[in-house]
């Protein structure tokens, strides 16, 4: 710049012109050594302000200041524009636009919850009505209510979890039996499916697991009911050949109680490392409604019978997709869970 500036305006209009004029970095950073550098343009006016008549000093330091400060905002404002630009520049030409996207990853239904809805399916199309309840249930519900006494030996049956205040984690869904008797009148037919916990963990057993409970109640209930029931049931979650047995058994909510095995559905009966060579699996257990169940509900025993029967999930996942390994469910590997 050759010619002279004297004033203060003059240099404010200059400096803005220029500015407006640089188009890189480097020509910003020249403008701020000539303008504010030690031989810059303010800085020398700002110098010969003691040379200036004494009245017009104030005003001319101040407004040389304020321009001092306006500047050094500008340019570098300025900067961090063109350096934004830049990297946006970079990031644009760094986009293919012809690269094929990518795939999100879908998810799937977890193996439980594909057999559970199967199981629940099966029940709803022969009449059964769903019904839900706590995980967390009281004392009465889980055990007396099902004609368990405290300090009844089959409490041992089950391995507990206790919470405070009496509370447990329900250990099977048999408590919906009590719940929904106490809520509705005969006839009953429901299925509750759901968690279950007992404090047991090895390669068939993991500490939450999952029941369907099966519940039927209405004046003349037999056991053949029970057993054309079930027979329904296995043939189609299974398939039509299924061998199907009772086998005595004993619970303190059902009398008479069964378990019921089917045959094998890996040797198909023969015998083999499945069924320990008997030829037969153990699904679930059942029975009828014990009289004191029916009691403890205000249902009369006279009036009513009825049939319940209870199951678990993992065992029919394990048992229908071959899967020799309770805890695989539960580990979350989603090269497992995903193959189904
Ligand atoms: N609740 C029993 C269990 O968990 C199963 C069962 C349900 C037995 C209903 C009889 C009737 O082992």
């Amino acid at each position: 710049m050759s010619r002279e500036i004297t004033s203060i305006k003059q240099i404010q209009e200059e400096a803005c012109r220029e500015l407006e004029a640089a188009a890189d970095i480097e020509t910003i950073k020249t403008l701020s050594v000539r303008y504010l550098g030690r031989k810059g343009f303010v800085t020398l006016f700002l110098r010969n302000v003691s040379n200036l008549p004494a009245s017009e000093r104030p005003t001319a330091g101040k407004q040389a200041n304020k321009l001092k400060n306006f500047l050094a905002q500008e340019f570098e404002n300025r900067i961090e524009e063109l350096q934004e630009k830049a990297a946006q520049e970079e990031r644009d030409e760094n986009i293919d636009v012809t690269l094929p996207g990518r795939k999100g990853d879908k998810g799937s239904l977890h193996p439980i919850t594909i057999i559970g809805n199967e199981i629940c399916d099966i029940f709803l199309r022969i009449g059964f009505d769903i019904a839900e309840g706590p995980e967390i249930e009281t004392d009465y519900y889980n055990f007396e209510a099902l004609n368990i006494p405290k300090d009844h030996p089959a409490r041992d049956m089950q391995d507990t979890f206790y919470t405070a205040n009496n509370f447990v984690l329900r250990t099977h869904t048999s408590p919906m039996q009590a719940r929904v008797m106490e809520k509705v009148k005969p006839p009953v037919k429901i299925i509750a499916p759901g968690k279950v916990y007992r404090c047991d963990s090895d390669i068939t057993h993991t500490p939450m697991f999952h029941q369907v409970e099966g519940l039927v109640v209405d004046e003349n209930i037999s056991f053949a009911d029970l057993k054309g029931v079930l027979t329904v049931f296995i043939g189609q979650i299974f398939d039509r050949d299924t061998k199907m047995r009772f086998r005595p058994s004993f619970f303190p909510f059902t009398e008479p109680s069964a378990e019921v095995d089917i045959s094998c559905v890996m040797c198909g009966g023969k015998g083999c490392r499945v069924c320990s060579n008997t030829g037969w699996i153990e699904i679930l257990g059942s029975g009828m409604v014990h009289p004191a169940v029916f009691e403890n509900a205000g249902y009369d025993s006279k009036k009513y019978s009825g049939f319940a029967f209870g199951m678990g999930i993992e065992r029919i996942a394990m048992l229908k997709y071959g899967i020799d390994d309770i805890r695989k469910f539960f580990e979350n590997d989603i090269r497992f869970i995903g193959q189904f």
